[in-house]
């Protein structure tokens, strides 16, 4: 099959290695790309993974088999909707059930009907109103944006002033545009988070490994949330009897929920938990797989990437058994200094290669060639996977493999896992 995939991120070069391992892929295309992933497909640069109606000529011109729609904005602008429109096998949700993700307000309403344990919240479209509401509750408390905000839409403020001024920020100020037009209004839920992925093709849900991200830029939780600067599977807290229950309370009646509202949810579907007192209850659902989440699931797949999103789309998922690697990965996210406020970019990269001779796979999430030399172009450049027969084993040898790159101003946390080790 000759195959393209949508994106040019960390998580797009862990789908391409995948899909490169695959024995029915023969040819491999990504667009846009980047300059790791240019090692394991052609890449396409000038054609944006927003862009749908060049993703889809793109399909068309070059007679691919089968698209994977992987980042948040091209699903929810319908690329799967367009290319099925044209014939073409796309692997990711439609648009429609992308709101899983792109609306926050159109989830909660779902696990609100269908009794899926999440935090209990309000909605607000009128932000006297929300201030109101704001009035009757105390601090912590958690302010959303409606829309897709590049995962800067949440706040959890600490004081009821940082609320109010969340609330002002979003629905007066503008901040996240239409995304911000509406608000939710949340409890503060307490607890360790983990990261569900799941395959699901409408009938069926299938859990990967259990995974763990962290969001802050700083060891110890510190600083202002990131896309992730780091993450391992499998989670040590997810353990059997965790995994039971959110299986039978989340993962099967969230299925049930799509169905009966009448959508078919094809794709990744990520669950975001927080396991609390009261068991794991969902603090987000997002439509796709999770960026760093899957630079450290996918090498623990055993079975065949390609398979499994044949399978997907075809909706013939539950004839699958899908295998792991009995063993743990650790992925450290190297990021330009100043990180997620302002950085360079163009700063000149050396010790992938040893890194990699290390026994670590690269992932290129911000990078890019210039003048044949690789260099920084984004503000999470490289993610450094390693597997070993333990979480501790996996997670030194990324270490040991990381600490061999070097670029201008480089930054990784250095305690990825240490609390579950
Ligand atoms: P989200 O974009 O929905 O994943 O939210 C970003 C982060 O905000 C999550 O990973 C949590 O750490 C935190 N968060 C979101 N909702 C809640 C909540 N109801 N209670 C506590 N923390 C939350
Ligand atoms: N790692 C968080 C996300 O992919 O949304």
């Amino acid at each position: 099959m000759k195959v393209l995939v949508v994106g040019g991120g960390g998580r797009e070069h862990a789908v391409c290695k995948k899909l490169k391992e695959s024995r029915l892929v023969t040819e491999l295309l990504c667009a846009p790309g980047n300059a790791g992933i240019a090692q394991a497909a052609r890449c396409v640069p000038g054609v944006k993974a927003t862009d749908v109606e060049a993703i889809v000529k793109l399909a068309k011109d070059e007679k691919v088999d089968f698209v994977c729609v992987t980042p948040d904005d091209p699903l929810a602008l319908g690329c799967v909707d367009e290319l099925e429109k044209e014939g073409i096998a796309a692997f990711g949700p439609s648009a429609y059930a992308a709101q899983m993700e792109s609306s926050k307000i159109f989830s909660k309403n779902l696990m609100k009907k269908y009794g899926i344990p999440t935090a209990e919240s309000e909605t607000f479209d009128d932000m006297d109103a929300a201030l109101a509401y704001l009035d009757t509750k105390s601090a912590p408390i958690v302010i959303k944006a409606d829309g897709l905000a590049l995962g800067k839409g949440v706040i959890v403020a600490q004081t009821m002033d940082e609320a109010k001024e969340a609330v002002i920020d979003m629905m007066q100020g503008g901040r996240f545009g239409k995304s911000g037009a509406r608000v939710l209004i949340e409890e503060c839920m307490f607890g360790r988070e983990v990261t569900v992925l799941c395959f699901c093709d409408g009938k069926t849900i299938v859990p990967m490994r259990a995974s763990q991200d962290h969001k802050r830029v700083f060891d110890h939780d510190q600083g202002p949330n990131t896309g992730g600067m780091g993450a391992f599977a499998p989670s040590p807290l997810y353990t059997p009897e965790i995994a039971e229950r959110t299986m039978n309370e989340i993962l099967v009646p969230t299925l049930n929920a799509m169905h009966a509202e009448g959508f078919i949810f094809k794709g990744v579907l990520y669950v975001g938990l927080m396991l609390t007192e009261k068991g794991p209850k969902v603090v987000e659902y997002n439509a796709r797989f999770g960026d760093p989440e899957t630079q450290a699931v996918l090498p623990l797949l055993d079975s065949d990437l390609m398979e499994i999103m044949v399978a997907v789309r075809n909706q013939t998922l539950g004839d699958l058994s899908i295998r792991w690697k009995d063993a743990s990965a650790a992925c450290i996210v190297l990021a330009s200094g100043g990180y997620p406020g302002k950085y360079e970019g163009g700063k000149a990269i050396t010790g992938v290669d040893e890194a990699e001779k290390a026994g670590a796979t690269v992932y290129h999430a911000g990078t890019k060639i210039a003048d044949d030399q690789l260099v920084t172009a984004g503000g999470r450049v490289l993610g450094v996977t390693a597997l070993g027969e333990t979480l501790r084993a996996a997670v030194d040898s990324a270490y040991a493999a990381a600490r061999k790159i070097h670029f201008d101003g480089v930054h990784m946390r250095s305690d990825i896992g240490s609390k579950d080790c």
